[in-house]
C-alpha cells in the first residue's frame, strides 16, 4: 500500500517495536498516527515527537486493548480525528514464562486478553468502517514462536499460534472487501519485554544471550511489509531461517531447543 497520506493506528506504541515503528511510518508523510496503549505520559511524549515532525499529524489513545469498550471508544476517537482508519497494527502484546505444571490461570488469561482478544477487539472495531471504504490493511504482529513454540513460553507462544490462526481466515474473508492481512513474525528483539513479562525472572535464561535484534530493524520491516503486503513477514534473514528449519525439521529444533534450555 502506498503509505502517504493515510491513516496508522497502531496499539503498544509507547514503547518497544510500537513506538519504534510509529517514528519509521512518520517518515512517509503526509501521515496521521492514531498510538494507543495504556500509559499516557509516554504516549503523549511520542505523539508531541511525531506533531513536529513535517506533515504528520499524532494523536494519543489511551486505552486497554483488553477493553472491547475502551478499545470501541478509542477508535472511535481516532475516526473522529482522522476518518477511517487505513492501517491497523495489532501489536500490543505481554509475555509470560511459566513451565507448565507451574502456570497461573489468571495471570494466562490476562495474557489472552491482551495478545489474542485484543487484537479481536481493535480488528472488530476497525472493520465497519474498513469494509464501508472498501479498502485496508491489517498487520498482526505475532512471533517467530508462534511458529515453533519455545520450552517455558507455552501459553504465550500459543497466544501467538491462536492469532496466527485468526489471520489466517480473516485473510480470506476479508478478501472481497479488499483488506489485506499480514502476519509479522518478529525474532527476539531489543526492548522492555522482559522485563514487563506478567511472570518470571528473566535475568537468569541462557535464552537471554540470544543477540537481540535492534528495534529499529523491526519497525523497518513492518513498515516494509506495509508498503508490499506479503502474506506473511520477518525483520531478519535468521528469523525466517528459524520458521523454516522448524517446519522441515521439527525433530532438529526439538534437540536444538532442548540443548539451549537445559538447565545443565
Ligand atoms: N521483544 C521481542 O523479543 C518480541 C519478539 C516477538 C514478538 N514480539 C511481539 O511484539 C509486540 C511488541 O512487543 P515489544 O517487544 O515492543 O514489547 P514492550 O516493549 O513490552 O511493549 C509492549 C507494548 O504493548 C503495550 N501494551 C501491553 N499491554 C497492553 C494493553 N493491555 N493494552 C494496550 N497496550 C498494551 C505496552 O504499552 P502500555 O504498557 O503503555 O499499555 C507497550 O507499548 C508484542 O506483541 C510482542 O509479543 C516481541
Amino acid at each position: 500500500m502506498k503509505l502517504e497520506d493515510r491513516t496508522v493506528l497502531i496499539t503498544g506504541a509507547s514503547q518497544g517495536i510500537g513506538a519504534a515503528t510509529a517514528r519509521i511510518f512518520a517518515a512517509h508523510h503526509p501521515l496521521r498516527l492514531a498510538l494507543l496503549a495504556r500509559s499516557e505520559d509516554r504516549l503523549q511524549a511520542l505523539a508531541k515527537e511525531l506533531n513536529t515532525r513535517p506533515g504528520v499529524q499524532a494523536l494519543a489513545l489511551v486505552a486497554d486493548v483488553a477493553s472491547e469498550q475502551a478499545v470501541q471508544n478509542a477508535i472511535q476517537q481516532a475516526e473522529r480525528a482522522f476518518g477511517t482508519v487505513d492501517i491497523l497494527i495489532n501489536n500490543a502484546g505481554v509475555g509470560m514464562r511459566s513451565p507448565v505444571g507451574e502456570i497461573d490461570n489468571v495471570l494466562a488469561r490476562q495474557l489472552f486478553d491482551v495478545n489474542y482478544w485484543g487484537s479481536i477487539n481493535c480488528i472488530e472495531a476497525i472493520l465497519p468502517a474498513m469494509k464501508a471504504k472498501r479498502g485496508g490493511l491489517i498487520i498482526n504482529i505475532s512471533s517467530i514462536v508462534g511458529r515453533r513454540a519455545m520450552p517455558n513460553a507455552g501459553i504465550y507462544c500459543g497466544s501467538k499460534f491462536a492469532l496466527n490462526a485468526l489471520s489466517e481466515a480473516m485473510r480470506l474473508e476479508l478478501r472481497a472487501h479488499n483488506i489485506r492481512v499480514v502476519s509479522f513474525y518478529p525474532g527476539v528483539t531489543k526492548t522492555e519485554m522482559g522485563r514487563n513479562e506478567l511472570t518470571g525472572d528473566v535475568s537468569q535464561r541462557r535464552g537471554n544471550r540470544i543477540r537481540k535484534t535492534p528495534v529499529d530493524v523491526v519497525g523497518k520491516a513492518i513498515v516494509r511489509a506495509a508498503q508490499r503486503e506479503p502474506r506473511d513477514a520477518y525483520a531478519t534473514w535468521f528469523d525466517r531461517f528459524f520458521v523454516l528449519t522448524a517446519t522441515l525439521a521439527p525433530s532438529l529444533m526439538d534437540w536444538m531447543l532442548a540443548r539451549s534450555y537445559s538447565t545443565e
